[in-house]
């Protein structure tokens, strides 16, 4: 397996996870929060994330795919919304793995809204530094973090490596075509 260089320890993530999620428990009295993951790569930070905020809230889920396998995030957004419920009239937060160019978070805040969400906002784990080409301000973001393929904590490289506890740079020489 190639080999992958640490850039966010297990005890850093499970930290800073944690004040995420007192953060939002503290935004989110007495509102009707849904949480929207999106598909897969969040999967990992929702299931530690929600244990971390102690309100009555649902889960729904739905897929994002811009890429299909590569390191690029180029390409049609498709979005999948089979088990994302009714958000109408919901507090909504979108959690998504990363922010990168910004056009998958920035689609998805847009349909919450087309859908009748109350109120939509957004966190993710990372924030890759000079990416951007949507302006949006993630709510709520883990670490900001270099403009290099991370994987590991959900993140994947052509479906491998989500499993890793923490967050790392895939060795360059096993990235073809990022930019
Ligand atoms: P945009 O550009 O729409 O991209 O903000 C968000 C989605 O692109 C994927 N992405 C990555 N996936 N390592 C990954 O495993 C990365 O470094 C990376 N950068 C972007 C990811 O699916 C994210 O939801």
């Amino acid at each position: 397996m190639p080999a992958v260089n640490i850039l966010l320890t297990e005890a850093q993530i499970e930290e800073r996870v944690r004040q995420l999620g007192r953060e939002i428990e503290s935004d989110y009295q007495g509102k009707p929060l849904t949480i929207v993951a999106v598909l897969t790569g969040s999967l990992i930070l929702l299931a530690d994330l929600v244990r971390q905020i102690h309100l009555p809230l649902r889960v729904a889920l739905l897929q994002a795919s811009s890429y299909k396998g590569a390191t690029t995030s180029a390409g049609a957004l498709i979005i999948n919304e089979a088990f994302a419920p009714d958000v109408a009239g919901r507090d909504v937060l979108l959690l998504d793995d990363i922010l990168d160019t910004g056009h998958t978070l920035g689609t998805l805040v847009h349909r919450m809204h087309e859908r009748g969400a109350a109120s939509v906002r957004t966190a993710v784990l990372l924030r890759k530094v000079g990416r951007q080409e949507v302006h949006l301000e993630p709510d709520y973001c883990g670490f900001v973090i270099p403009d290099a393929f991370v994987v590991g904590y959900g993140l994947d490289y052509n479906d491998d490596y989500r499993h890793l506890p923490h967050v790392g740079v895939l060795d360059e020489s096993q990235v073809r075509d990022h930019p």
